[in-house]
């Protein structure tokens, strides 16, 4: 059984002892580390979560801790007091590494088996043994440093948004579906037999309605929750830096942000982000990059050669041009020798996205190859090199389909290709971007509707408002994402504070009046008492933490993460509950076959 501490009380942080330090008496808590004994002298690595300390036992410094210290092992929680000394072998790895800590008495606190997984740096262990031992996973150095980090990083936006005015509400975990997009997650009501709540996707219509209520600037460090298909930067529970502001455009909002972003970088990665931060309109993000969060630290840009294709023999490319949809390329900088299968293996990648082929012409010194040569006069060749402003061992590839398709396709390539070439190798550039002028609506091909591609909340463009009815897809929304290195790290709007532009908007994504007040009712009664002018936007707090911390991995950035399946290995979560709670709740399970 471990030691009581019976008044002893910790004075000092492992990591924390200097030269300076030398010759006090003191009292240190924490970790073995290690433990070697040398003859006489028994050396262990004492650690917490601010370094490691040397300390040195000795039978002619005090025998008795000597002969207890000789007796623990990796991971035994001691404490240990004693005086500081100048180290005879001074470890100029370490800051600690010029002082040693003389053990004049060892209280062995509580033993440890022998750990499932190393408690070190850059550990290698499997995926689910980590997170099955996550308490110790959460003793390694570098974890401890990420949440040290992830903890400032919310100091400095809760302390930036406080000094700007802003307070911090709480808003409900128990409450109705908000519409962001995912599935929800749903738990029962014991009180109302077959209903349920929803745990919030985002505060969103909560903080919409404290506009209402006139805390005109509201911020919410916060957990929402989706189900949805995760993936290396999604989680079904994560942290929203959520915000909401009254009598503000777009600009106001953006320029709020910018301020909160280039401090955040300046003091916790020592990185100047020069504002403004560049603005890219949605279609030319989608034209260029072929995606909603182009990642502008290379080029490789899509050109479109619909012009100079359009009398070719490709029936492809006709059929495409034809049915409304269009040819194009990107261009591979001196990659016209790449081999025969990697480029198969590129028109597989493709075919991933829905693309029905990868057409593609190699600029080889005098002569061409190409998988359309049979197809392309020379007239086309030469006319599509100069719309690439292509050379002489550039790489063209082509996919000519709708654009929905094209986009995605050409678009993915070109961060895949990036990957292959290493083209962002040891780049350490953080490239921000707003996009804006979002469409307000996408078409839904399956369900046969429109559905709001931000929220049903966002607002329309003033000049676009008239097409609402007449053509939905033209119309663009006051939204906008702010983009870092491809990755969308938040996103917001200016929202709609007209009731009967609310119910008009409801009506385009498929709402009755009465479905729409069924759901959404409390918010448009709302609006019948004065609601402001508003806006406001959140970021994945965990992705800004990735960014922060040099992780491509979410998990990495929360205590206590779920695995790939949504579910927690450590504590066996979901699982089942007993027949008593589950008829408390009205609830009957099927068993799926
Ligand atoms: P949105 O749905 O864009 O906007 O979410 C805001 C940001 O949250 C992050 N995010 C996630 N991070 C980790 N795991 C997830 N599953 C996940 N889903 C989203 C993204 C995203 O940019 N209510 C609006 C905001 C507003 O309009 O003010 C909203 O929730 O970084
Ligand atoms: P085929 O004549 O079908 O052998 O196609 C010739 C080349 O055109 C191959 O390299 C195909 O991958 C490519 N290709 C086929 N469909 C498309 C398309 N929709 N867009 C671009 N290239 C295509």
């Amino acid at each position: 059984m471990g030691e009581s501490l019976k008044g002893l009380k910790r004075t000092v942080m492992c990591g924390d002892f200097r030269e300076s330090n030398i010759s006090n008496t003191v009292t240190a808590m924490g970790w073995v580390q290690r433990k070697r004994n040398l003859g006489g002298l028994v050396f262990v690595d004492l650690r917490d979560r601010t370094g490691i300390l040397q300390v040195v036992f000795g039978d002619k410094i005090n025998e008795d801790a000597f002969k207890k210290a000789d007796g623990v092992k990796s991971e035994y929680c001691i404490a240990v007091t004693g005086k500081i000394v100048k180290r005879e072998a001074p470890n100029e790895n370490i800051p600690t590494g010029m002082v040693e800590l003389q053990g004049e008495q060892i209280k062995i606190l509580s033993e440890s088996e022998t750990p499932p997984i190393y408690i070190k740096e850059n550990l290698d262990a499997a995926e689910n043994i980590r997170l099955k031992y996550r308490y110790l996973d959460l003793r390694r150095p570098d974890m401890q440093r990420i949440f040290k980090i992830r903890h400032k990083t919310a100091k400095i936006m809760r302390d930036f948004l406080d000094e700007s005015g802003f307070i911090e509400i709480e808003t409900p975990m128990l409450t109705k579906s908000t519409p962001e997009g995912a599935r929800d997650y749903l738990v029962p009501s014991r009180n109302y037999k077959g209903k349920f709540y929803a745990l919030p996707q985002s505060p969103q219509l909560f903080k919409q309605l404290l506009m209402v209520s006139g805390y005109d600037k509201y911020f919410q460090i916060v957990k929402c929750f989706r189900d949805e298909d995760l993936r290396a930067n999604r989680q079904p529970e994560f942290t929203q830096v959520d915000m909401e502001l009254s009598f503000v455009e777009e600009d106001d909002v953006i320029a709020l942000n910018e301020k909160l972003i280039k401090k955040v970088f300046k003091e916790i990665a020592d990185v100047d982000v020069k504002l403004p931060i560049e603005r890219m309109q949605y279609k030319v993000a989608m034209e260029k990059y072929g995606s909603d969060k182009p990642d502008l630290r290379f080029g490789m840009e899509i050109q479109d050669i619909s012009d100079v294709v359009k009398n070719s023999e490709f029936k492809v490319f006709q059929d495409a041009l034809q049915n409304g949809g269009s040819v194009r390329a990107i261009k591979a900088e001196g990659c016209a020798n790449m081999g025969r299968k990697q480029i198969d293996k590129l028109g597989e990648f493709v075919k991933t996205f829905k693309a029905k082929g990868l057409a593609w012409i190699a600029l080889k010194d005098g002569e061409i190859k190409s998988s359309i040569l049979k197809f392309l006069s020379e007239e086309d060749i030469n006319n599509i090199k100069h719309v690439m402003n292509a050379n002489t061992e550039d790489l063209i590839l082509i996919v000519a389909d709708k654009n929905s398709v094209v986009f995605q396709s050409l678009g993915e390539l070109r961060l895949h290709l990036a990957k292959e070439l290493n083209i962002l190798k040891d780049n350490k550039e953080f490239r921000f971007v707003w996009i804006t002028e979002f469409p307000l609506l996408s078409y839904n091909e399956e369900e046969n509707r429109y559905q709001a591609e931000h929220h049903p909340f966002t607002m329309p463009m003033d000049e676009d408002i008239q097409y609402l009815e007449s053509e939905p897809s033209r119309v663009r929304a006051k939204a906008y994402d702010i983009v870092l290195n491809g990755e969308e790290l938040g996103g917001g709007s200016i929202r709609i504070h007209d009731t009967k532009l609310q119910e008009r908007m409801f009506k385009v994504l498929g709402f009755t009046q009465e479905s729409a007040w069924e759901r959404f009712g409390f918010l448009l009664q709302a609006f019948k008492y004065g609601p402001p002018p508003h806006g406001g936007l959140a970021y994945g707090f965990d992705r800004l933490i990735m960014f922060l911390t040099g992780t491509e991995n979410i998990k990495d950035v929360i205590a206590f993460p779920k695995n790939q399946n949504a579910a927690c290995v450590m504590t066996q979560a979901p699982d089942v509950v007993d027949e008593k709670q589950l008829k408390e709740l009205g609830i009957d399970v099927f068993q799926e076959n």
